[in-house]
């Protein structure tokens, strides 16, 4: 084997999941194929060989295949780095700092010199041949060009009755969430696609899971869309890396681009969009703090103050997972994960928990002492804390004081 240097490898883009509009370097290429590997050592020389044979009959020295490999233990990357010497034009990123299909696949965007971009699995599944279709439809005017299974000439090979209902349940829940975007192709889910960079340049991109063509479509500039046949080829070597997490992240994914579609730095939400939207939750909030208020205060007879506490409490709650979802999407987005969404949820937390005792002293303040009704009281007591509420959260729990724009 070819004794390889950390130089060889092309360098992981860091920062946003962005792409330039123009590729930097001067050697600006027709066309960047991404390659995303995780223990595929067994396939990618089959697979760049492929590639290289089709592409050097219409596009000879003037494309790149990059290979993005997540650090796999098989030692993929290394594999194909002693391909280089063969295939000059293929190059490798090595992911050691994030993990994923989909971002795998955007990091080796920014990577690339190519005006059109496209991917396809390492594995063989994606059938080489059709990547000449593909392009030749971009080449003509189609801003993105997908392989599909389900146009004429695409299918399956042998899947079960049951994969074959998972994926088209799938779909279909995804034409539910999201028409506008699933329903604008007959296979969201495939993985061989490709497009203009101009499609999908200056996009923030903050995709989920496997399905990064949903990103693509909803977030992108697309007007024609081709689609040409394929059929899905069995897994020859290795193993598939898809797991149930895969289709939490897919439900994930839906819900997300279905309350923030096309987020560019150009249209980012307004701070007074912001402010609607947090209103918004918070008058949400109100059905829930009241409806649990009645129900313990009135119908269970517990004590004011327990009353209070536990309806306001139920409507945080409410209010946060809104908020993160919606009212503050393109903040919580930029810090995904479980960990940092529980730091969020706690910090919101604690901010409504002063705001809940600013709330509790005023409800007691009101009723006990001036005499006011118990409901009114309660409304006076909830519009105050708001006001709190938006600013500290709005400083704090997303902090828009660490972003450009409010
Ligand atoms: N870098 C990187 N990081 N690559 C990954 C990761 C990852 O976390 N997970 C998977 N890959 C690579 C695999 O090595 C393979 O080249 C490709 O992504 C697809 O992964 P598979 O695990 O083989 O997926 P699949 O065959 O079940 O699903 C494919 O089928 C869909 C059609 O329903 C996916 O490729 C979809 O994109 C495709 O459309
Ligand atoms: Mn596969």
């Amino acid at each position: 084997m070819v004794a390889t240097t950390p130089s060889c490898l092309l360098e992981t883009p860091t920062g946003p999941l962005q792409i330039a509009p123009m590729a930097a370097e001067a050697t600006a290429l027709a066309f960047s194929l991404i390659i995303p590997t995780y223990n595929e050592r067994r396939n990618i020389a089959a697979i760049v060989d492929q590639l290289t044979r089709l592409l050097d009959q219409v596009i000879p020295g003037s494309y790149e295949l990059i290979v993005v490999d997540d650090d796999s233990p098989d030692r993929t990357w290394e594999v194909a780095l002693s391909l280089r010497e063969t295939y000059p034009h293929l190059r490798v990123m090595r992911r050691t700092a994030e993990r994923g299909l989909s971002s795998a696949v955007i990091r080796g965007w920014q990577g690339a010199r190519g005006q059109i971009l496209g991917v396809i699995d390492a594995d063989l599944q994606h059938p080489p041949e059709v990547l000449l279709n593909l392009l030749s439809a971009v080449q003509a005017d189609a801003d993105l060009a997908i392989a599909s299974r389900h146009v004429e000439g695409g299918g399956v090979s042998e899947w079960s009755f049951i994969r074959r209902l998972l994926s088209r349940g799938a779909q279909t829940l995804g034409l539910l969430i999201l028409p506008k975007v699933v329903g604008r192709v007959s296979d969201p889910m495939s993985g061989y696609f490709l497009l203009r960079r101009r499609a999908i340049a200056s996009a923030l991109l903050y995709p989920k899971g496997y399905k990064i063509l949903l990103e693509v479509i909803g977030r992108g500039q697309i007007d024609t869309i081709a689609e040409v046949g394929y059929v899905f080829q069995e897994r020859l070597e290795g193993e598939s890396k898809v797991t149930w997490r895969q289709y939490i992240d897919y439900l994930h994914h839906l819900v997300s681009l279905r309350f923030q579609g096309r987020i560019t730095p150009a249209d980012k939400p307004a701070p007074l969009g912001r402010f609607l939207r947090f209103g918004l939750v918070g008058f949400s909030g109100l059905f829930v703090d009241y409806g649990i208020f009645f129900l313990l205060f009135s119908q269970l007879g517990l004590g004011l103050t327990t009353s209070n506490v536990l309806s306001a409490e139920t409507a945080i709650c409410n209010n946060f997972l809104w908020n993160d979802a919606w009212t503050f999407a393109d903040f919580s987005q930029q810090q995904q994960g479980w960990n940092a969404r529980l730091k969020r949820f706690l910090k919101f937390n604690l901010i409504c928990l002063a705001g809940l005792v600013l709330n509790t002293l005023i409800v007691n303040l009101l009723f006990n002492l001036l005499g006011f009704n118990a409901y009114l009281a309660k409304f006076i007591a909830i519009a105050t804390v708001t006001l709190w509420n938006f600013w500290v959260n709005l400083k704090l729990s997303w902090r828009v004081t660490d972003t450009p724009e409010g």
